[in-house]
């Protein structure tokens, strides 16, 4: 057993761990979106996806517990890897100008937390309704909670809709690098198969972006809006 929580602390281990939590995390954010993108089919089909992952009970906690422990991680084991790396490395080059390492890959850790900000900041809004929390006790005919229309609410207020719309484009930031040094982590990687690899993150973190910031632009267009009889 102690073998494995030092293979865990080494800089090795570290690296698996951050690529498998962020694989998870990753794999939440994928099924979040295509989730919420179901605001563009309207306010039915919102509610009963939100009405049925509530339903899921000791399943959805389950989820909710292995998210957090993987959020956890994922910050432990960057915090490790950047001291070690400070300590492998102690004198700052006089030229800080990396030539390989992409600006998104030195930005890795402040783009981290700024997405975690979001999500504290999200949560507030969302499922805790400190943020307009106005618009989170409607309920829809059904008597379910009516997500749809206080997601609508919320972006249909501008500097809701730019903070999302900011957050998403860190987060893009993040996933670019991310995404494809995950690969190589896991020794996923091959001389061969390399360049395909560093255009998968770039990729990803494009449609996780355009998915994501295509429903607070949709709001603030009145494309998609409160359903007829709901109070603006
Ligand atoms: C425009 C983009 C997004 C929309 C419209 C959106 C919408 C929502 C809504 C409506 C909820 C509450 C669901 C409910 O209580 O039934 C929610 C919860 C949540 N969102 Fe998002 N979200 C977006 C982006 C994101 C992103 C990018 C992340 C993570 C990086 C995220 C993380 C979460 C988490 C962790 C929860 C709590 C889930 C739970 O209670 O189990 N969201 N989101």
């Amino acid at each position: 057993m102690q073998w494995l929580f030092k293979y865990c602390r080494s800089s090795i281990g570290s690296k698996v761990l951050m690529a498998v939590t962020g694989l998870m995390l990753f794999g939440f954010v994928v099924g979040h979106m295509l989730g919420n993108l179901q605001i563009f089919i309207g306010q039915e089909a919102v509610n009963n996806y939100a009405a049925t992952l509530k339903e899921m009970g000791a399943l959805l906690w389950l989820a909710r517990i292995g998210l957090i422990l993987a959020v956890l991680v994922h910050i432990s084991a960057a915090i490790r890897l950047t001291r070690g790396n400070q300590k492998a490395r102690p004198i700052t080059y006089a030229h800080s100008g990396t030539v390989q390492a992409t600006y998104a890959s030195r930005t890795m850790m402040k783009s981290g937390l700024i997405v975690l900000a979001f999500v504290i900041y999200h949560l507030l809004h969302l499922t805790f309704g400190v943020i307009l929390p106005e618009a989170h006790s409607a309920t829809d005919s059904l008597g379910r909670p009516d997500v749809y229309s206080m997601t609508v609410l919320g972006f249909q207020n501008v500097l809701v809709s730019l903070s999302y719309i900011a957050a998403m484009l860190l987060l893009g930031f993040h996933l670019s690098h991310g995404v494809s040094s995950l690969f190589q982590s896991l020794g996923l990687n091959h001389p061969r198969y390399n360049p395909i690899i560093q255009k998968i993150g770039p990729s990803a973190a494009l449609v996780i972006v355009l998915g994501n910031i295509s429903m607070p632009i949709a709001v603030l267009l009145g494309l998609v809006s409160l359903p007829a009889g709901a109070a603006s």
